[in-house]
């Protein structure tokens, strides 16, 4: 299943493509929806009320064999993996090193990860690991786009904190807060959680001194392959627009190569934005987070490095009647088929008053800039209910950068240490709905919707300035609106 779009032609007729600018111009009524607003997927959104499984439901215009494959890919995405050799039968060779026995463990009910709290693990929290290049070899890799960066000479490019049966798990990410007191315009006060990372237990000597630690909780996964449909030139002009305007906002693509086709192109996936489309997300996740290989990442010791001699020495679990590697397709692509068509679940309230009011307040804000509304699909999109649709992801996926204060000092491809891809919002509303906590931004620091943006610095400095300043019952009346989507 070709999924891999990134790179095609947006296919609009000179008529479509008039049609998109006047239904992705920026909102100018606030006192009635936008027509569609509802439907933040587009035609295959989620209709119903929202409950715990409001992010589980196929697209709902999947035909009745598509919706076969979305169940199959669903069995493989909660699929236990079990250590090699357990079984004859197909699909072992969890490891050697892992951070979780399935997609699941960590996008729990296809919803968003958590930080460890007060002391326990956190399976859907862990640590990438890289270095800055240490020679002009390595500087010509990185220009090139060969490499994103450069694993830990040891502990590879993921602390994984878990081993199969004989083999030690290479530590324990710790997270410790400092607090934070901030003050708004009105006098009102906020309590912010600055976290502060290490790891614990190391199992195979010290870290690298030039390795850093970049703290990442598992993203929802509604809308997906939505993302992908997006025309690579819709994202390159919203950056062009940035640019012109000239408002401090300044998003830049993080170019990458496809790992099926080593085309370069723009990557959206990932909190740099350093996947380019859902198959390679897939992919990476399966052999960095659980070390299963597959036709796109194939090597089956997953992330063991060299150095570490017990891993390379434990069994894997590929067995040639079935192909080389532990999850050959159509593995991946049932896997990537069901990640690709979660349907995103429609808006609630988009009518009341103080919803329309929040959104204008986003939009005054400058909220908007980066996190851009609408885009509408290419029109030949590989899959066909992912084309032309109007949809509302509400990012640009674009990297900005958002300050010291969420910096991880980690650089992925073109993103700097500073650099983040706006984080898409539709669906953002139903996070304690779905999981039954919150906690947003990259590391999961920010326990409430009003935390998370009074992290935002750098380029988001004046959004964050603006809601402060905001009186009140306009703050509350834009947390409505997030609350919303
Ligand atoms: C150990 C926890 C863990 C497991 C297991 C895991 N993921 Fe993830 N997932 C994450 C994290 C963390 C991110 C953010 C990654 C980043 O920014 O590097 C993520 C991101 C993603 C994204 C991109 C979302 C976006 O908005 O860009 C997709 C798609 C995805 N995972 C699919 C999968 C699939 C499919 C599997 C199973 C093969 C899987 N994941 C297994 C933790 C996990
Ligand atoms: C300069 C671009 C930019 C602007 C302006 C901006 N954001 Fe963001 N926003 C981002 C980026 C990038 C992230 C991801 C940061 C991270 O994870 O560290 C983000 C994250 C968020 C999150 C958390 C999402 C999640 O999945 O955890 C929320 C909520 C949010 N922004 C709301 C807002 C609101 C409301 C405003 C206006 C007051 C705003 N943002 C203005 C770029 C921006």
């Amino acid at each position: 299943m070709a999924m891999d779009l990134a790179h095609a032609a947006d296919g609009y007729s000179a008529a479509d493509a008039e049609r998109v600018r006047a239904v992705t111009a920026p909102a100018r009524d606030f006192l009635h929806p936008e027509a569609h607003e509802n439907l933040s997927g587009g035609a295959g959104t989620f209709p119903g009320q929202p409950d715990a499984k409001a992010m589980s439901h196929p697209e709902t215009t999947l035909d009745d064999k598509s919706v076969e494959r979305f169940r199959l890919g669903f069995a493989l995405f909660k699929k236990m993996w079990t250590p090699a050799p357990s079984s004859t039968q197909a699909s072992d060779g969890l490891g050697p090193l892992f951070n979780a026995r399935s997609c699941q463990s960590c996008h729990v009910r296809d919803g968003r990860g958590r930080p460890p709290e007060a002391g326990a693990d956190s399976q859907s929290f862990l640590f990438r690991l890289a270095r800055t290049p240490a020679s002009k070899t390595e500087r010509a890799a990185l220009v090139a786009h060969e490499k994103l960066n450069f694993p830990d000479p040891v502990y590879g490019q993921q602390l994984q904190d878990k081993g199969v049966t004989g083999l030690a798990g290479e530590g324990r990410p710790v997270v410790t807060y400092s607090e934070n007191v901030v003050t708004l315009g009105d006098g009102e006060t906020v309590t912010l959680r600055r976290p502060h990372y290490s790891v614990s237990d190391l199992a195979y000597g010290p870290l690298h001194s030039d390795t850093t630690l970049s703290p990442r909780i598992a993203q929802g996964l509604a809308g997906m392959g939505l993302l992908e449909a997006i025309p690579e030139a819709a994202i390159l002009a919203e950056a062009d627009r940035q640019e012109k305007e000239n408002e401090g906002v300044h998003g830049r693509p993080n170019h990458v190569r496809d790992p099926k086709t080593g085309a370069l192109v723009i990557g959206r996936f990932g909190w740099k934005a350093q996947n380019p489309t859902v198959r390679a997300q897939a992919a990476s996740a399966l052999s960095t987070d659980i070390g299963i290989s597959s036709p796109d990442a194939p090597n089956p010791y997953g992330d063991c490095t060299a150095a570490e001699t017990a891993c390379l020495k434990m069994p894997t679990g590929v067995q040639s009647r079935l192909g080389d590697t532990e999850a050959p397709d159509p593995i991946l692509d049932l896997l990537t088929f069901y990640t690709g068509h979660l349907a995103v679940p429609a808006r609630r309230d988009v009518d009341q008053p103080d919803v329309l009011a929040g959104k204008a307040l986003f939009y005054r804000a400058g909220c908007a800039a980066c996190h851009v509304p609408k885009f509408v699909t290419a029109r030949d999109a590989v899959e066909a209910q992912h084309a032309f649709q109007l949809i509302w992801p509400y990012s640009d996926l674009l990297l900005h950068d958002m300050g010291e204060g969420l910096a991880d000092g980690q650089q992925v491809g073109e993103a700097s240490g500073r650099e983040w891809r706006t984080a898409p919002l539709w669906g953002i509303g139903l996070a304690q709905i779905v999981n039954g906590y919150q906690a947003y931004l990259h590391d999961g620091r920010a326990r409430t919707l009003e935390e998370a943006i009074l992290w935002h610095g750098g380029e988001g400095e004046y959004a964050r300035h603006a809601y402060a300043a905001m009186a009140r019952t306009d703050r509350q009346k834009l947390l409505k609106f997030l609350g919303s989507l």
